[in-house]
């Protein structure tokens, strides 16, 4: 839709934007242009983007530490975000940036961290495109989370780099090695774009 208004409007001489939801752009409109005409062609950067929801800190560490394996393969723009802290417009706004996607979640009510649900119900909406993913968590009994989150992958038929890692309660020495391999696979995808 922005693509094909931006080749109608191609001819003009724009001078302010005045869109019905957001800011009016005065000043240098060319730059806001250039901006939708990026983000309307779903282009990405390298990066990796590891949105995580954690209430005890299990998952959070597993997080921590994919992190410091995507930047051990050389991931530069590596952005690790707490649901519970982060607003999930700036998890977003990340994830509409790079090209790889990594969700963490804890089991909570036989499903996913409420906040990464909300996240990824947005992200579904929003119809985002061209994006590589990956899964990891945790459970304490029966579990669901991990679960859930490859389910929602899998209907919008997004792109998975490997299997999810999921562990019970908290991640061990065997686990890590998986968590290894998943930001292994990750970097080498997130590479190739
Ligand atoms: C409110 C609450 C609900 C939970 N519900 C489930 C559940 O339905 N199924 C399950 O297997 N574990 C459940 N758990 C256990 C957590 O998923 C498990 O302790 C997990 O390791 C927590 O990870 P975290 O430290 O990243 O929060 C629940 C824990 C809490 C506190």
């Amino acid at each position: 839709m922005v693509q094909r208004a931006m080749k109608k409007l191609s001819g003009l001489d724009i001078k302010i934007i005045a869109s019905t939801h957001g800011p009016v752009w005065r000043k240098n409109p060319e730059r806001i242009i250039t901006l939708y005409d990026k983000w309307s062609k779903y282009e990405t950067e390298e990066g990796v983007v590891i949105a995580y929801g954690s209430m005890y800190g299990n998952t959070e560490k597993m997080a921590d530490f994919i992190a410091r394996c995507l930047a051990d393969e050389g991931i530069k723009n590596i952005r690790v975000m707490n649901s519970s802290e982060v607003h999930e417009s700036f998890i977003i706004n990340e994830i509409w940036r790079f090209k790889g996607v990594l969700f963490g979640t804890n089991t909570y009510n036989n499903g996913i961290f409420p906040r990464m649900e909300n996240l990824l119900i947005n992200l579904e909406h929003k119809g985002i495109k061209n994006r590589v993913f990956g899964v990891f968590g945790t459970y304490g009994w029966s579990g669901g989370g991990v679960k859930g989150i490859v389910e929602y992958i899998n209907k919008n038929k997004w792109e998975m780099v490997c299997d999810p890692v999921e562990v019970q309660f908290s991640a061990h020495e065997e686990h890590y090695e998986k968590l290894r391999h998943l930001a292994k696979k990750m970097a080498k995808r997130v590479k190739e774009n």
